[in-house]
């Protein structure tokens, strides 16, 4: 069994992978900083083969796909994406359009080329790593929410097209809430409430694809946040979205 995971030289991606091997898994770890996806391949041995690429561009992500479509693929990990945070009038607009390309765009392409491929074999994992701000909007990180309600909302669809098609094929968004990662220093912001260990998010993610889960959201703070979303207006959560940002800053 072999996973193909993108953002893995730190976080999440990183514990997935090491997590992957853990259960048997080989893993091919895909990000831009080599010296740290060598540094995890010499941790994980024969288990662990590294690609450099940069997923924000698309030629990138079409050769990825190009030059491992033959490996017998059966997990795809689309981990890399990364926030930033501001009023949307003051935020860089390069850094939105490559966080874009990065959370959205690389996503879609390679769900739709991997998942092609394992069509054909009838079985395969997509997890997709979305958040718990892909079911609200999220003022002072109005792209970065944007572009994880993009995950939440083209997983969903995709999940539902398998089921009615009858195949073995799982996709699964995984939407935590704060994680102890890098994430907040490259958004340059702090937590505004307590996160969990990137080893216990990257179980959780890996226990909810490999048990058909649509959403996987690993704690039950962020379970009942979803919930009570759906008892209030839409202006009040993002009211209260507003407060829970600022916080972060
Ligand atoms: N931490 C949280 O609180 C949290 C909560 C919910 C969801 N998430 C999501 O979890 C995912 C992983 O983030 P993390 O928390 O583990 O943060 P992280 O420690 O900063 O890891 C981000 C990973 O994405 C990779 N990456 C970023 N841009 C890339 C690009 N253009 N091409 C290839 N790889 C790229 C980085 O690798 P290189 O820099 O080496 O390329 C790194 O491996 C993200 O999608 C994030 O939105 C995080």
């Amino acid at each position: 069994m072999k996973a193909l995971i993108t953002g893995a030289s730190s976080g999440i991606g990183r514990d997935i992978a090491r997590a992957l091997v853990c259960r048997g898994w080989d893993v091919i770890l895909v990000a831009r900083r080599a010296e740290r996806l060598m540094e995890l391949k010499e941790e994980l041995g024969k288990h662990a083969q590294c690609v450099r690429c940069d997923v924000s561009h698309t030629d990138e992500c079409m050769k990825l796909h190009e030059v491992l479509k033959d490996q017998d693929i059966e997990m795809l990990v689309n981990c890399a994406g990364f926030g930033i945070c501001g009023f949307f009038t003051e935020t860089s607009l390069d850094k939105e359009m490559e966080m874009i390309e990065t959370n959205i765009r690389a996503v879609h392409i390679l769900t739709k080329l991997f998942l092609q491929d394992f069509m054909l074999k009838n079985k395969g994992y997509i997890l997709n790593v979305a958040s718990i701000a892909g079911f609200f909007s999220g003022p002072l990180m109005a792209t970065y929410y944007a572009t994880k309600n993009y995950v939440v909302s083209l997983t969903g669809a995709i999940y539902e097209e398998l089921k009615r098609r009858g195949s073995n094929v799982k996709i699964s968004a995984f939407c935590p809430g704060p994680v102890d990662t890098e994430f907040n220093k490259v958004a340059s912001v702090k937590f505004s409430s307590a996160p969990i260990d990137s080893k216990t998010a990257a179980a959780a993610a890996l226990d909810g694809v490999m048990q058909g889960k649509l959403y996987i959201i690993p704690t039950v703070k962020m379970k009942t946040l979803k919930f009570v979303k759906r008892l209030m207006p839409d202006k009040a959560i993002t009211h209260f979205c507003y407060t829970f940002q600022k916080k972060k800053r």
